[in-house]
């Protein structure tokens, strides 16, 4: 058992070969953190860590001592106002208007597994020796309220899930209105901060900042996790790099609002919480009833962030997704959107899907219009059922003709919106989620309907089980193309108004654990405007998320680079688009489309019959390359080597378990004049072992992996001047691939 509770010092110890995490039962009963980072051994008191001293200007504790202040003290789930001055985990309004709180240790409990989260996503451990839990119980004994404080420490990774859970034993309502899922004091500041954030377009872009005095935070107030930011953030020492250092990454399970903050106080103490943004949220928790934050994971490096990075793919690859998709090689979809927009027939489509089957693709994917009378953005949303006008045969009659032609078939959907000029919003108006008597703003001439109330929920489950029953289809596409405002639904009562945003993801959860559950063998691939709610939670029902609508390849190496920091390649939709690109109106080579999608869950995303037949070749021979490599590149580990943040030259590769293999790529967004001779060192090899390295041209040559790593990949090309033996030329917009297998003669 890797958690260890020493009854006569009241210490924690959680632990595995690679982290350590340390907290105590304070004097006054609530819980102190001693220790996060590397490893450390397991000892009988590291009291020695509890900062006591007498400070002027601060409130204490106890009548006439000056040894004991929360504003000095590291705490595991601090509130505010008694003697504490900094922003709380948590804060709950009382009936009589009091926020004070004082929740103390009553009991723990520590067993082998992970407990799952009733309603929510969560990571999860297949065995029971796979990671150990610790549940501490607190209590607040004036308002009967307990607090469950939880704990996995999972044995391989140096990760650890926490969340928290409430349980009202009084006999007055309390009003949660801050229940942050984690909260981490560190004793310094001495931390550059990371966030992944954009907009639509440039989803998760990497920026960096120090952390300084006062408070840092990104987070969503829209009711998705968002494009403008993701629901991660990195700390990590100012040396630390890709490759060294000590770094945490701090993620939230969960798809809706969220605020994830560093607050550096005057002693240069980081207080780092991730959890539901307090924002519009409140949680009225009535006598007997009980309420469970989502979970949040930390991961530690001691090596930089690629070994972050590595561990949360590892993590969120296998123990957050699940089901039938989890470890199965995705296959090489088409997507009609960018071929057609709205504008399609039966034949149309038909024709497409026949060219992109001769070329090898595997999924055929209908996107926005097929149903109703959707042909633009102004009807039909929430009513699922086919056009016949565009599709006389239906979608049952489209699904098996796709089928016959040898292929899978897949279809879009958006199930949370409704338009108004649709049968159901004439049906039912009050479905939306709405204000009374305030104007309701739209977006994209949609509503969002509301799905905190149950009958919404069971009756879009309805009309879609309906036509995934009598069609054949394998994959969804699970669009979310606004976000919420007005944020009320007139099925509560006023005082739980404040659990609307949260009642909703729960509702969107519910109806995705129910379609999942009842269809497993159906790929989920959710969406939000491209990648507007990529997040963890989504993982847990849909293996992979449209990572941007920006399909150009010198746009997508941001994208996917910075997606990169907490996700795994078999997660980011990547699909090549025709030229000049929708989004850029830029011109990029076919080869480097390929190239940067080749390292995502594939896909085409235009009517391959507009291509030229040595384009169609060129495709042809792309898909031969995504069946033989996907396996590696979806489970093998991923390094970043160069940023496309920080040059001209963005480059990665994945190396196999065994470290026989690995496919390495660099990328040059603009070609440069008479420039250096270039070498990339590789990451992840087996020193001792020799590569023969290929390229796409079929040259080959062997190098150790020590060479590699040490000296580099030789990168040179036309712009360093010519290659003796090599006539190719660089152009802007240009990459390889480089193919790594062990040399076993
Ligand atoms: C937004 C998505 O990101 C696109 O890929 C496409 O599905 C459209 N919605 C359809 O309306």
């Amino acid at each position: 058992m890797a958690i260890i509770f020493n009854e006569k010092t009241k210490e924690f110890h959680l632990y595995n070969d690679q982290v350590s995490y340390l907290m105590k039962v304070m004097r006054n009963g609530q819980m102190g953190q001693l220790y996060f980072g590397k490893r450390i051994p397991q000892k009988e008191n590291y009291d020695y860590l509890t900062e006591n001293a007498y400070r002027p200007v601060t409130a204490y504790k106890y009548e006439g001592e000056y040894s004991f202040t929360l504003e000095h003290l590291k705490q595991e789930y601090p509130s505010y106002g008694t003697s504490d001055f900094r922003m709380p985990a948590v804060e709950i309004l009382q009936e009589n208007g009091s926020r004070i709180t004082d929740f103390q240790y009553v009991s723990h409990k520590i067993y082998a597994g992970k407990p799952a989260l009733q309603g929510l996503p969560a990571t999860y451990a297949e065995s029971d020796d796979e990671a150990d839990t610790l549940e501490i119980l607190l209590r607040d004994e004036l308002l009967q309220v307990e607090m469950t404080l939880l704990y996995t420490i999972f044995q391989k990774e140096n990760a650890i899930a926490r969340s928290v859970r409430f349980q009202n034993n009084g006999t007055q309502n309390q009003q949660i209105t801050t229940a942050m899922s984690l909260s981490l004091d560190l004793p310094d500041a001495d931390y550059e901060w990371l966030q992944f954030s954009g907009a639509w377009g440039r989803e998760r872009y990497v920026k960096k900042r120090r952390l300084e005095q006062g408070i840092q935070s990104i987070g969503s107030t829209r009711g998705a996790s968002g494009h403008m930011h993701n629901p991660f953030v990195v700390l990590k020492r100012p040396a630390a790099d890709e490759f060294q250092g000590e770094v945490m990454g701090f993620s939230f399970v969960y798809s809706g609002n969220f605020l994830a903050q560093a607050e550096v106080d005057t002693f240069q103490v980081t207080r780092m919480m991730i959890g539901i943004h307090p924002e519009s949220f409140s949680w009225c928790l009535k006598p007997g009833e009980s309420f469970q934050t989502p979970e949040a994971v930390v991961v530690y490096s001691d090596s930089g962030m690629n070994q972050m990075s590595q561990t949360f793919h590892r993590l969120y690859r296998t123990r957050l997704a699940r089901g039938y998709w989890r470890d199965r090689e995705r296959p090489v979809l088409l997507n009609n959107w960018e071929a057609t927009y709205f504008n399609f027939t039966e034949e149309k489509l038909l024709n497409i899907a026949q060219t992109a089957k001769d070329a090898g693709v595997e999924l055929f994917v209908l996107d926005d219009g097929w149903f109703s009378t959707r042909c633009g953005e102004t009807s039909g949303l929430g009513d699922w059922w086919p056009n016949t006008d565009r599709l006389p045969n239906g979608i049952k009659g489209l699904s098996e003709k796709i089928e016959a032609l040898g292929m899978k078939f897949g279809l879009w959907f958006e199930l949370e919106m409704v338009n108004k000029d649709s049968e159901l919003y004439r049906a039912h108006p009050d479905w939306i989620l709405h204000t009374p008597n305030r104007h309701v703003s739209h977006g994209r001439q949609q509503y969002v309907l509301d799905f905190s109330r149950k009958e919404v929920v069971d009756y879009i489950y309805e009309m879609t089980a309906k036509i995934l029953r009598e069609s054949k289809i394998s994959y969804i596409k699970w669009d979310m193309n606004r976000n919420i405002t007005e944020c009320y639904s007139i099925a509560y009562e006023a005082c739980r108004q404040g659990e609307i945003f949260h009642r909703y993801i729960l509702g969107f959860y519910d109806l995705y654990e129910r379609l999942t559950s009842e269809f497993p063998h159906i790929l989920f691939e959710s969406c939000a405007s491209g990648g507007g709610r990529f997040d963890p939670g989504l993982l847990y029902y849909a293996p992979q998320a449209w990572a941007s609508d920006d399909t150009d390849a010198a746009e997508r190496l941001k994208i996917q680079y910075g997606t990169s920091y907490a996700y795994p390649l078999s997660s980011m939709g990547a699909h090549v688009s025709i030229t000049p690109n929708h989004q850029l109106n830029r011109m990029t080579p076919l080869k480097t489309r390929g190239d940067v999608a080749c390292f995502g869950a594939f896909g085409y995303e235009l009517d391959l019959s507009q291509l030229s037949e040595s384009e169609m070749e060129e495709v042809r021979q792309q898909i031969v390359f995504v069946k033989k490599y996907r396996k590696l590149l979806h489970s093998g580990t991923f390094y970043r080597l160069l940023s496309p943040f920080d040059g001209n030259i963005t480059a990665w590769m994945v190396v196999s378990e065994d470290k026989k293999h690995a496919v390495a790529a660099y990328f040059k967004v603009l070609n440069d004049i008479n420039c250096e001779f270039r070498r990339i060192r590789l990451q992840g090899l087996d020193a001792s072992m020799c590569y023969r390295a290929v390229d796409e041209a079929g040259r080959s040559e062997s190098f150790y992996g020590a060479e590699l790593m040490q000296i580099g990949l030789i990168a040179t090309d036309s712009s360093a001047g010519q290659v003796i033996g090599d006539e190719s030329l660089c152009t802007d917009f240009w990459s390889k691939i480089i193919l790594l297998d062990a040399d076993e003669a």
